[in-house]
């Protein structure tokens, strides 16, 4: 069943209300996470020069625009939640748009690179496709998006508050090659530990 406008409206509401509600907690609790090895999966395949032009979709409270910002690169956030943008905007000093995944308006072919951690689960599968579009349309050509989410056997719903998409490698792929990506490499986190303790999918694409 597909669904509907008004389903997918509170999905975002309550999803977002989760993330506002709980936003001085979230920014403690993930202050500190290293993503370092993701940020190095996205700039490592950029050929063009810098500073580069990202986008930190689903910036959250920031703390990875500031990196960006900090490696001599110019980020814009994107996030949904309210007080998230306004921490964003405080703590970083970066441009950052508060805008919807499912009602997104993007400038067309203006970032070099997409930082998408630990976000793109939050669409609902159904929207993926036209949101994956989207943002392949707002990288300038040859781009790179990059992204990380929980992985799972391509179930979705409510998880507590919050409303997630949890797929598999290879559903995945499909998602990115049907929207125009091109696959540069994949990798589960954290290193080092056997398949069933890395929740994580990370993923790098080229524009094609
Ligand atoms: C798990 S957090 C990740 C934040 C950050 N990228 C990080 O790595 O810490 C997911 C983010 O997606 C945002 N988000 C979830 N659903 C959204 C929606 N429909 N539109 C815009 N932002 C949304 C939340 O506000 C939150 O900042």
């Amino acid at each position: 069943m597909p669904l509907t406008p008004d389903q997918l409206t509170q999905i975002t509401a309550l999803t977002l209300q989760h993330y506002d509600q709980s936003a001085e907690s979230f920014r403690e609790g993930t202050r500190d996470h290293d993503v370092s090895q993701n940020m190095a999966a996205l700039l490592r395949h950029i050929d063009a020069p810098a500073p580069l032009q990202i986008l930190d979709f689903g910036c959250g409270p920031g703390r990875d625009l500031k990196v960006f910002r900090d490696m001599g690169h110019v980020p814009v956030g994107l996030d949904g939640s309210a007080s998230f943008a306004e921490m964003a905007r405080a703590d970083s000093g970066c441009e950052v748009w508060q805008q919807d995944f499912l009602a997104l308006d993007l400038p067309a072919e203006r970032f070099d690179g997409i930082f998408a951690n630990a976000v793109l689960f939050h669409v609902p599968s159904q929207e993926l496709p036209r949101v994956l579009r989207q943002l392949h349309a707002t990288l300038k050509p040859g781009g790179v998006l990059f992204s990380s989410n929980p992985r799972g056997d391509n179930q979705e719903g409510w998880n507590g508050p919050r409303y997630g998409s949890y797929h598999d490698l290879a559903a995945w792929q499909q998602y990115l090659s049907d929207a125009g990506f091109i696959e540069l490499e994949h990798y589960y986190r954290p290193t080092g530990l056997p398949r069933e303790q890395q929740p994580w999918l990370a993923s790098a694409w080229r524009k094609g």
